[in-house]
């Protein structure tokens, strides 16, 4: 079990899923799963039963009870809840996706820097029902501390990373730079299609990035104040433009949207 999730870990078709959260929403979005183990079924079943009822029988079948000792070795920080997870990851094409008509913004954040701000990201943009979320640089949104940040949200919009800044010429709406030096936010204006860009945590974003952009659009803050942390100017963006007129928020029954994937 232990070089089994080793792997996982290293294996970019695969999210190790650590904690509760995670696999209820992988659970939730139709995640394929293909190990889960628990240190106490008991434990799993009353968790279950009070946060996803839905899912307490589910998760009871898919649940194997692993020693307290062995489940302590499977993550650097073995999670409070208990359970653990390997997923497959929904196989995403970041350039289609750019390409695709959408009626509902993408976010792309240039090299986010910490996982779990890159996950609480994913998260917000999952509760805003946002097309996707793409990233630049080194990390990986997969990673499982990221899965831990998003709740395992993942699974239920596209996210993948982008290997260039030139695809960005296939997009089919505005790239819009959220920018503290751009233009005052208008939500009702906001093209549902747009890609709208989030810069790197400690230094924004990129002169690239800006001179691809279509437009630099600002959230309007208190003097003094320099910027926001990243997900929550996500989340501003976000819900400011779902809670305007006409962009309101889809009905509860609908889960994913099936053609971005
Ligand atoms: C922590 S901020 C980066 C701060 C960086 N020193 C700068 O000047 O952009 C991370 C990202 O959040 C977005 N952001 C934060 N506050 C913002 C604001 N008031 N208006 C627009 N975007 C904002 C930007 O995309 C920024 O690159």
């Amino acid at each position: 079990m232990i070089p089994r999730f080793g792997r996982a870990r290293r294996d970019r078709t695969l999210a190790v899923l650590e904690g509760f959260h995670p696999l209820k929403h992988a659970l939730r979005f139709g995640a394929e799963l293909q190990e889960v183990i628990c240190r106490e079924p008991d434990e799993l079943a009353r968790l279950a039963e009070r946060l996803a009822p839905e899912l307490a029988e589910r998760m009871g079948e898919l649940a194997r009870p692993v020693a307290s000792e062995l489940f302590e070795q499977l993550a650097p920080l073995a999670p409070s809840t208990g359970v653990m997870a390997i997923a497959t990851r929904p196989a995403v094409d970041p350039l289609a996706l750019l390409r695709a008509r959408r009626d509902a913004p993408a976010i792309l954040l240039e090299d986010p820097r910490d996982l779990g701000n890159l996950g609480a990201c994913v998260r917000v943009a999952a509760a805003a029902d946002a097309a996707a979320v793409l990233c630049t640089g080194s990390h990986d949104p997969w990673h499982p501390d990221a899965l831990r940040g998003g709740a395992g949200l993942h699974f239920a919009l596209p996210v993948a990373r982008l290997e260039e800044l030139a695809a960005l010429e296939q997009r089919s709406g505005p790239l819009l730079a959220l920018d503290p030096e751009g233009e005052a936010l208008d939500p009702g204006a906001l093209d549902p299609a747009a890609l709208l860009a989030f810069g790197t945590e400690r230094h924004g974003l990129s002169e690239e990035l800006l001179e691809r952009s279509d437009a630099r659009i600002r959230i309007p803050m208190r003097a003094g104040v320099s910027s926001l942390n990243l997900a929550t100017s996500v989340a501003a963006v976000l819900f400011a433009w779902r809670l305007s007129p006409g962009n309101e928020p889809p009905p509860p029954e609908r889960r994913a949207r099936p053609e971005l994937f």
